[in-house]
């Protein structure tokens, strides 16, 4: 059997993309490996978010190319950076051995391309620029079998000024609820316990006459059978009261919820185009607290955005210091080409980004452990994802929080929820006992 690999950059949309993928390429008659000598087919799925993305996409090829050398293997590369002028001027200009080239709104013509490739030795470009349609029926192979990620709505029409994403996706448009809710029931019926619905902006999901994300969250958690759900990204601007209530109203829906603050200073905010300012987005975590009182955040956080003075950086401290992340994804500020920041003249020196990088992951570091103790002596519900790497007694799960819980236990429990009492804190996981043994 022909083998193939597939190596994914980027968000979980991406990581989604790359089982649409899957699903096709083993149409084909592919089987994944992860030895990579051993590949017929590599394709990249790649992601322009940020520069270092970029960099490593094209450390990669180049040693993929030495393999295409020897053994044929056919190469292929997708996803959000093809979409981006420039990239693909250079793709097409100096990696004219990559057999095929495409982008986010060809990834339904995979199979097809691949099947021309193979058969008629063919090297396909295929990219295109449109605002983007909405695909049903792709075949896909998903990596878990307890967890499942189901994207609800496509793109984005936010252009945060920093961000190249509303470029290289397209405009939002979103599933049809009932596409929706008939994957998510089949996930259930295949015993998935767990899914995360996924879209750039989850909370702008539009499913015609008057149908909301709050109505899709109420209608999922009547599928039986699955027992968590959680959601990635939601904007702070669209997260009205109606989303607030369906989380309230609805115990399978995850209490940690992620709240994109990117900056705590209102200047910068607006600079952003975000929205919303930093008195906002605090009064909407406050009524979230008031509403439901287990609830927790996690965030993403840019600094170093052109102009931010250190009155704006402190402004992001207190509102981290404020707000007792759970989790929080930080990011250096990165010129992307072709969006508004990038134009911007008061670009902020490297150094100066470094060490506002290193201020706030300490103000985060220090917190973990603090932040932790609260889990100490509670019964956790928890997904148990498998085996722990050190030791074959120990398994590993996540709780609600998405905690890495590790506990004594057995190979029986793998893909279950069950409860585990938590005994310890080690910063960046926490120890427990499976109750009721
Ligand atoms: N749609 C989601 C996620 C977008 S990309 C949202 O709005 O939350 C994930 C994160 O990457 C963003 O939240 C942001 O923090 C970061 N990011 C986006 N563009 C960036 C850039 N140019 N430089 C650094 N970080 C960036
Ligand atoms: Fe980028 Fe903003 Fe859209 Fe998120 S909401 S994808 S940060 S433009
Ligand atoms: Fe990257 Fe594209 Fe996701 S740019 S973050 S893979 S939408």
């Amino acid at each position: 059997m022909k083998k193939y690999m597939i190596m994914t950059f980027g968000c979980q949309l991406n990581e989604n993309d790359s089982e649409k993928i899957a699903g096709m390429v083993e149409n084909l008659g592919y089987e994944k490996t992860d030895d990579l000598s051993k590949c017929d087919l590599v394709v990249f799925n790649t992601c322009c978010v940020r520069e270092n993305a970029e960099e490593r996409l094209f450390g990669k090829i180049g040693e993929i190319k030495k393999l295409k050398e020897e053994r044929g293997t056919i190469i292929a590369i997708g996803g959000c950076m093809m979409q981006e002028e420039h990239i693909l001027e250079k793709i097409k200009k100096s990696y004219k051995y990559i057999d095929l080239v495409f982008g986010t709104h060809t990834l339904n013509k995979f199979e097809e391309d691949l099947k021309k490739i193979i058969e008629e030795k063919k090297k396909i470009r295929d990219v295109i620029d449109i605002d983007g349609e909405v695909i049903e029926g792709l075949p896909i192979k998903r990596n878990d079998k307890s967890k499942a990620s189901v994207s609800i709505m496509y793109g984005c029409n936010n252009f945060c000024s920093y961000c190249i994403v509303p470029y290289v996706r397209g405009r939002e448009r979103s599933r049809k609820k009932e596409d929706i809710l008939k994957e998510v029931e089949s996930l259930a019926k295949e015993g998935y316990k767990e899914i995360t619905l996924l879209g750039q902006n989850v909370n702008s999901y539009d499913g015609g006459d008057g149908y909301k994300f709050s109505n899709l969250l109420y209608d999922v958690c009547k599928i039986e059978g699955i027992e968590r759900i959680r959601f990635i990204s939601p904007h702070p601007k669209d997260f009205t009261d109606d989303v607030i209530k369906a989380i309230k109203d609805n115990k399978k829906i995850s209490r940690i919820v992620h709240l994109p603050l990117q900056s705590g200073s209102t200047k910068v905010l607006k600079e952003m185009n975000r929205k919303y300012t930093k008195e906002q987005y605090l009064a909407l975590a406050e009524k979230m607290r008031k509403e439901i009182p287990d609830i927790l955040f996690s965030t993403d956080i840019i600094v170093g955005f052109p102009g931010e003075t250190e009155e704006d950086f402190e402004n992001t401290l207190d509102v981290v210091r404020k707000m007792n992340y759970e989790q929080i994804f930080m990011f250096i500020y990165s010129r992307r080409v072709g969006t508004v920041a990038d134009k911007m003249e008061n670009q902020i020196p490297e150094e100066i980004k470094h060490k506002r990088f290193e201020r706030l992951k300490k103000l985060y570091d220090d917190n973990v452990s603090k932040n932790n103790e609260k889990f100490i002596g509670k019964v956790e519900k928890i997904l148990v994802d498998g085996e722990s790497k050190n030791n074959e007694n120990m398994f590993t799960g996540r709780n609600d929080a998405n905690k890495v819980i590790i506990f004594e236990g057995s190979k029986d429990l793998i893909g279950k929820m069950i409860n585990v009492k938590i005994t310890e804190e080690h910063k960046w996981y926490l120890k427990g006992e499976v109750e009721g043994k």
